[in-house]
Order: structure tokens, then C-alpha cells, then sequence
């Protein structure tokens, strides 16, 4: 009796644990099936070049470049940039943050939206004009560990030679853009946002940096692309915009830039991926009325 009782627990225990074991198994193929949650659109992995350990141990660049109506310069501002990086073996994507309202250009408040859009992958930005293409070799887009890198120094630019400068591309690490807060939300048209950003800069504390050993000068260290059909700038000022943006602004930056994402295209270039982010700003108009002027552009004259 009492070994039957023993075969009996035996058998049972045996057939217990087959049945576990099998459910186990079933139960782990059913959850290796499900697809991984996560909670925000995966993003493109940054382009590495070789694989070597020193490359998988470099930050990733976003290069940020915000946009609007200017096809021609994409389509070499693309190919350019990937040659150039290819030398400098620097992990990037580009991320085109194309403006799809009907305010005015708001050159600062793309580069809040890129950030947000990239920040969760990427450990630093080069804001980057697209007409602005590096030539100099010397010209390093290495994290900017110590504080902001402005690659298009006074000393090289094409056009603009004022020591505060900073316009044009400046690479930044994620934790100091923030620092800042971002950039200012309230410059609708073009200029002075990159003036406004040199101040919130300096009164963090931080130095930018400039590159070194360029012995190239304005002629020849950049290519300043320029559209064959003459583009006009809006340099308008309405409203009290002149007044207002002549201003240091404590108050806007990357928390409250207002904006909805439309959709993201995922496009090559010459078989080169980047990113097309379509976004909408969105202008309060009690705060910045200026976002709309009523009278045109002005054209200048061609000489
Ligand atoms: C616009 O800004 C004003 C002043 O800050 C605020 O009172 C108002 O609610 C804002 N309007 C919208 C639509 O967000």
C-alpha cells in the first residue's frame, strides 16, 4: 500500500512537472511573440561608419536644421554633409524640421521642436543652417563637452564677423541647451534669435568655444549656398517685434514651445537617409501678433 502510494505521488509529480516544463515553454514562445511596447516612435539608429569599440563609445549627433522652401539647398547640403562627416567618423543623422504653417519663419522655435524630437537618443545637436556647407577639414564636429562649439566662427563665416556671433551651426551637448532652456519662441521672421541665444548662453556661465587651427579664411572655409532666384529675407518688424526681440527673454524656451508634429518622412538623397519632420507652430497671438505681418516682404534690389 504504502509503496503504491509512493509510485502513485511519483508518477504524478513526474507528469506534473512535463506539464509545467510544457506550459512554461508555451507560455515564453507566446511572450517572446508580442512586440515590444515602447512608448515613443522609434527614431533612426545614427549612421556609424566602421564598428570599432572607439566608434560604439561616441555620442550621437542630431544635426538639426530647420526649414522651409529651400529644396535645392537640401539636395546638396546632404551629400555634403555625409562626406564630410564620413572623414571624422562621427555617429549623426539629420533631422530636417520643416516649418508647415503660416506664420512667419521661426528659425528658433524648429530647433526646441528638433531637440525635444531627438533628445531622447541623441547626446548633442549642431543647429545647422542648410546653406551653409563646411569645407575645412579642421572644422570638428566633436561632442562639446566643455561647452558650446561654434563651427562658423566670425573669423570664417561668409557674411557675419561680430565677436558675439554664434548664428549659423553651433553644436551643443543635450544638458546645456537645457541648461538654457532652449532657445526663444518669440523670434517670428528672420534674425536676432541667435543674438538672444548668445546672451542665455553667457548668463549660464558658459564659454563658447571656437574651432582651432583653421587657417582658411571667409573665402574658402565654407560654401554659402545661394539660390540662383534671388531670395528675399523678412526682415520685417511689426508690431512691437523690434522692441520685444531687442530684449533678453526669460520667459519662452524649450518648456513651452507651442507646435504639433504633422508627420515624419523617413527620405534618402542620393541613397542617404534623413529624417523630414513636418511641424506645425503654433502662435499666440496676444504674446508675439508679430508671428503674421500684413505688409509684404520687401524685395531688395539685385545689383
Ligand atoms: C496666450 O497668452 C496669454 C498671455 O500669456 C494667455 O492668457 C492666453 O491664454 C494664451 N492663449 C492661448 C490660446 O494659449
Amino acid at each position: 500500500m504504502a509503496m503504491n502510494v509512493l509510485m502513485a505521488y511519483r508518477i504524478s509529480s513526474s507528469k506534473c512537472l512535463t506539464i509545467c516544463l510544457g506550459v512554461t515553454f508555451i507560455m515564453g514562445c507566446f511572450l517572446a511573440s508580442l512586440p515590444i511596447q515602447t512608448d515613443y516612435e522609434a527614431l533612426p539608429k545614427p549612421i556609424r561608419y566602421g564598428i570599432s569599440a572607439r566608434t560604439q563609445a561616441k555620442k550621437n549627433l542630431a544635426i538639426v536644421v530647420p526649414f522651409r522652401d529651400r529644396f535645392e539647398e537640401l539636395l546638396e547640403f546632404v551629400p555634403h554633409m555625409y562626406q564630410f562627416l564620413k572623414k571624422q567618423n562621427i555617429p549623426f543623422h539629420i533631422f530636417i524640421i520643416q516649418q508647415k504653417d503660416n506664420n512667419r519663419f521661426n528659425r528658433a522655435s524648429l530647433i526646441n521642436v528638433g531637440f525635444l524630437y531627438t533628445k531622447k537618443d541623441y547626446d548633442y545637436i549642431a543647429m545647422h543652417d542648410v546653406d551653409l556647407l563646411p569645407l575645412n577639414d579642421n572644422l570638428k564636429y566633436e561632442y562639446p563637452e566643455s561647452g558650446p562649439l561654434h563651427i562658423s566662427s566670425p573669423q570664417t563665416h561668409p557674411k557675419y564677423h561680430y565677436d558675439t556671433f554664434i548664428g549659423g551651426i553651433l553644436l551643443i551637448k543635450k544638458e546645456h541647451f537645457e541648461m538654457v532652456k532652449g532657445m526663444s519662441n518669440n523670434y517670428w521672421g528672420w534674425g536676432l534669435e541667435d543674438d538672444e541665444f548668445y546672451v542665455r548662453l553667457r548668463d549660464a556661465g558658459l564659454t563658447v568655444h571656437r574651432p582651432e587651427n583653421i587657417n582658411t579664411g571667409t573665402e574658402n572655409t565654407f560654401k554659402h549656398v545661394h539660390d540662383r532666384t534671388y531670395r528675399k529675407r523678412d526682415t520685417r518688424k511689426c508690431f512691437n517685434q523690434r522692441e520685444v526681440t531687442r530684449r533678453r527673454d526669460r520667459v519662452t524656451g524649450l518648456h513651452d514651445v507651442s507646435y504639433e508634429i504633422d508627420n515624419t518622412h523617413s527620405v534618402t538623397i542620393d541613397s542617404l537617409p534623413i529624417t523630414v519632420i513636418n511641424v506645425r507652430l503654433i502662435c499666440n497671438k496676444t504674446v508675439t501678433p508679430w508671428c503674421q505681418c500684413s505688409e509684404p516682404v520687401k524685395t531688395k534690389k539685385v545689383k
